[in-house]
């Protein structure tokens, strides 16, 4: 099967040859695709070559696909209660204190049937689609009992294996201590260790194990404990850290030598440091910090000066970050990461594939890579984050096959 995107007014794909931030351009060009991979980009003037089918972009612009790498997608029922009480002055702890949060998710998991989540988590995907976002990073941790951590990390297979969105599934039954275990936390981190671990490692139903290391939820050791014992089972590390207070969880994700540590608005100098020095991504959630109302953001200009390539992701769950947007992304992370547009592209494409070590395949629009490609109606780089709240995607293309037409073009 063989695609041609012709009339592109431009392209812009992170130029890996140089440093992070770096952006290669082309002009009036078109793409050649088969068989799902990007075989030529024919440049202006030269005879357009012929394919089964033609997408005429317009003079638009194309960009590589968004790489999400920091999703909870599976869950069924909302929260906008929670986001009220929010607005009338309630924090998240509190309302995780008092009940809500992660765990007032988990009890309305468990009473739901597998496939009628299934079906909502199919609905809430397409979104991705619609706002350029290619593939995801799914974690599970919802459940939090060995069954219902199960049905979670199996729908994200099922879901991979039927729908055209990739998705790399992430072991998160250390997202909180579930109910049941409030009194008797050693046991609930054994029944990770010692069952669901191994498990999932064994029926390879998740690629990395993740735990919130955060205060009140699992301590820095217990964190360190659960994630050595995904490492040994063969899981990559990624951590949330830091999110709430400074707690070392960057300094615990460098030291056991974690792929990606995320959200990092309270991380320490000494944390920024390590991180750098052992080659930890840094996957910020600047939509977190928004849609909970707070105003201290990550440090992320600290973080690149430091040396670390950071990725931007939405977070997208029920209760902190309920959008699938990451063009919205690149609006929070202008104005409050204080990040450049080139740098925007690199961590929602190539440094988001990379932390999913996908930067092989997907990432950049690149000769012999995998044709994820989205078609904006952005007359430049910089126009992406600035004409905000809007979706600019006018097509969005998986393996080279269209999955997502705007209606009106
Ligand atoms: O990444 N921080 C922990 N977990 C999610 C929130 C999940 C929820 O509130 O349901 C997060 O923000
Ligand atoms: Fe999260």
């Amino acid at each position: 099967m063989s695609l041609l995107i012709s009339n592109i007014g431009r392209i812009y794909s992170p130029d890996t040859e140089k440093s992070y931030g770096s952006v290669k351009e082309w002009r009036n060009v078109s793409l050649l695709v088969e068989d799902g991979k990007i075989i030529r980009i024919i440049p202006a003037g030269e005879k357009s070559a012929t394919a089964e089918e033609i997408i005429d972009a317009g003079g638009q612009t194309v960009l590589p696909g968004f790489v999400d790498a920091h999703t909870h997608p599976v869950f069924w029922l909302t929260r906008e209660d929670e986001f009220i009480m929010r607005v009338q002055g309630k924090s998240y702890e509190e309302i995780a204190a008092a009940g809500g949060g992660i765990r007032n998710s988990v009890r309305r998991f468990r009473q739901a049937g597998k496939e009628e989540i299934k079906e909502v988590t199919r609905r809430r995907l397409k979104r991705f689609f619609e706002y350029g976002t290619t593939t995801i990073e799914a974690k599970s941790g919802y459940g939090l009992s060995t069954e219902d951590e199960i049905k979670s990390l199996e729908i994200i297979n099922e879901l991979n294996r039927e729908l055209d969105l990739d998705l790399i599934p992430t072991f998160l039954g250390a997202h909180e201590v579930p109910d049941e275990y409030q009194s008797d936390r050693a046991a609930y981190i054994r029944l990770l260790k010692e069952e669901m671990i191994p498990l999932v490692a064994e029926d390879r139903l998740a690629r990395y194990c993740d735990v919130f290391c955060e205060k009140g939820v699992f301590t820095v050791e217990e964190s360190r404990e659960i994630l050595q014992a995904g490492q040994q089972a063969g899981l990559g590390a990624r951590v949330h850290a830091d999110e709430l207070h400074p707690f070392g969880g960057a300094e615990m994700a460098a030291e056991i030598g974690a792929v990606t540590a995320d959200h990092l608005v309270q991380t320490s100098d000494r944390g920024i440091a390590a991180m750098a020095e052992a080659g930890v991504i840094p996957v910020l959630l600047p939509g977190t910090t928004f849609f909970l109302g707070k105003n201290d953001y990550a440090r992320a200009r600290e973080m690149i000066e430091a040396g670390c390539e950071v990725a931007v992701s939405t977070d997208f769950n029920p209760g902190s970050s309920t959008t699938q947007n990451m063009q919205l992304m690149w609006t929070i992370g202008a104005l409050k990461l204080k990040m450049m547009p080139g740098e925007l592209l690199w961590a929602t494409t190539i440094t988001a594939a990379k932390s999913l070590n996908l930067d092989e395949q997907i990432g950049t629009v690149e000769e012999g890579k995998q044709a994820d490609l989205i078609v904006l109606d952005i007359p430049n780089l910089n126009y992406l984050p600035y004409h905000y709240g809007v979706n600019h995607v006018l097509t969005t293309i998986k393996k080279g096959k269209v999955v997502y037409k705007r209606n009106d073009c």
